[in-house]
């Protein structure tokens, strides 16, 4: 299993996180795979610029998006 948690803090929302949250929740083919939770805000990665933050294990991926996101859970598997 491999662990992502996504912030669904004030910048990050704003930025789309929740579209992510959603996402990742209703895709099937993951539910094996992946263990989601919501995380309130990366503080020291929490700018602007750098929303959405999502964290795949032990790494934190800034401006994400569904694709890095993806691609970093296979990495970790
Ligand atoms: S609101 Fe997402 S990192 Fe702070």
């Amino acid at each position: 299993m491999v662990d992502v948690k996504i912030c669904v803090g004030t910048n990050c929302s704003f930025k789309g996180s929740l579209d992510i949250l959603e996402y990742l929740e209703s895709d099937e083919s993951l539910s094996e795979t992946i263990r989601i939770s919501t995380h309130s805000c990366f503080n020291k990665a929490c700018k602007p610029n750098n929303a959405p933050v999502v964290m795949v294990q032990d790494e934190l991926i800034l401006k994400a998006t569904l694709d890095k996101i993806l691609l970093k859970i296979r990495e970790k598997l």
